[in-house]
């Protein structure tokens, strides 16, 4: 059966990946509430249906940190995308490239930026954590920089992990140990088709942009060690600061889910906000993205772009959160199972189905340009 709807990749991704790995992607925090309303509340909206309007055009394409796209998506930025496929990162640049919108490397990706640039042909956006190591954060930005990283997203919803209790249960974020060991050894083998491809020839054993901070180490535990303790729950509005005195392109703020927020970031004049609760792998029970999408636009008074992830399933999702105020959505576990289904074929389709559906949606609501996509096209009645 051939995938068609994000559903079927992730039985596809469940069926070849080790199970520690599927939990990790698929999985949210605590009682993982916010990770079903991030789904849920996009079915609450309902588009109007609207008939015979010429829709002979249709244009999908939209203008992105100063340059045209052919849709108003992204790939968000995952972490560990190299264990998910053979060199993932990689991959799923190519599979963006081709489809003609941006791609987000995570800091934690196994590809380093320069291979990413070189295996899609251009370089990826890049996204970074603040670190407590702030002399490591500037060598990584001016590595970005030199790597010709068009937009920097600064992630600021993770000072501290949300506790994730399938990681927990998994044993993923256990100490390493002798029974870890077995258990993932246990479960690579019974995996074989995942074994061999990424493990055996992935090389997926180093954080490609920051193995070189920690050139001790010896396997994923390690780096993941060296991050957890990296991670800085100090932060505040004025280290942006600090990031612009590395980094002189646009700032895109990832994590902001606060109508106040948004105003603090208008004043401080970063370029763009990510509306995100991080997939629900952060603070549970708070809002869905697309819920908090419309006060965050408000606030925001047009200053600077509002961009929305978590929980966008399909094109219709898209034409939604556009409605309401995107700029555009970015997608991050519609990717990662894509990717871990079949690799940059299967996030090529992906992309492909994300747009026809799209194009679909704006015929049927008689909407000609992403442009004209506002607030008219939805149903309040429902
Ligand atoms: C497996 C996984 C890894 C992630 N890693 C990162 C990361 O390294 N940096 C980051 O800013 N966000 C990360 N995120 C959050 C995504 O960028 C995005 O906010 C989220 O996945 C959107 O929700 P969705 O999965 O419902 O589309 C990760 C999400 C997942 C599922």
């Amino acid at each position: 059966m051939l995938p068609a709807s994000i559903g079927d990749y992730r039985e596809r991704a469940r069926r070849r990946l080790p199970p520690l790995l599927f939990d990790y992607i698929d999985g949210g925090s605590y009682a993982e509430t916010t990770l079903r309303r991030n789904v849920a509340d996009f079915e609450l909206i309902a588009l109007r249906q609207r008939v015979m309007r010429d829709m002979t055009v249709v244009d999908t394409a939209v203008e992105l940190m100063g340059r045209k796209w052919s849709m108003p998506v992204g790939l968000a930025p995952v972490g560990m995308a190299g264990l998910y496929a053979r060199r993932g990162e990689g991959q799923a640049a190519r599979a963006a490239r081709k489809a003609g919108v941006p791609f987000c490397l995570s800091s934690v990706g196994v590809c380093a930026i320069e291979e990413v640039a070189a295996a899609a042909g251009e370089p990826p956006w890049f996204q970074l954590y603040m670190l407590k190591d702030r002399g490591y954060m500037r060598e990584l930005l001016q590595r970005a920089a030199a790597a010709g990283a068009p937009a920097l997203v600064f992630t600021v919803d993770l000072p501290a992990p949300g506790s994730r209790y399938r990681d927990v249960r998994s044993g993923l974020s256990s100490p390493p140990s002798m029974a870890r060991t077995l258990r993932e050894g246990w479960q690579g083998v019974t995996h074989p088709a995942w074994l061999w491809d990424v493990w055996l020839h992935g090389r997926p054993h180093s954080f490609g942009s920051i193995s070189a901070a920690i050139p001790e180490a010896r396997g994923a535990s390690d780096f993941w060690g060296w991050i957890s303790r990296n991670f800085d729950r100090g932060v505040t509005w004025a280290d942006l600061d600090f990031v612009r005195e590395s980094w002189s392109g646009p700032i895109i703020v990832k994590g902001v889910l606060d109508p106040d927020d948004a105003r603090q970031a208008v004043r401080l004049g970063v370029d763009g906000v990510v509306v995100s609760n991080h997939g629900g792998r952060q603070l549970d029970g708070v809002s869905s993205s697309i819920k908090a999408l419309p006060r965050i636009v408000q606030a925001a008074g047009g200053d600077l772009d509002v961009f929305l992830d978590g929980g966008v399933r399909s094109g219709l999702d898209v034409l939604k959160a556009v409605s309401l105020g995107a700029k555009a959505c970015f997608l991050g576990r519609a990717w990662a199972f894509s990717l871990a289904a079949g690799g940059e074929a299967m996030v090529t389709r992906m992309l492909e189905t994300m747009r026809a559906e799209l194009v679909t949606a704006m015929i049927l609501t008689g909407c000609n340009s992403i442009a004209q996509a506002d607030e008219t096209l939805l149903d309040a009645a429902i």
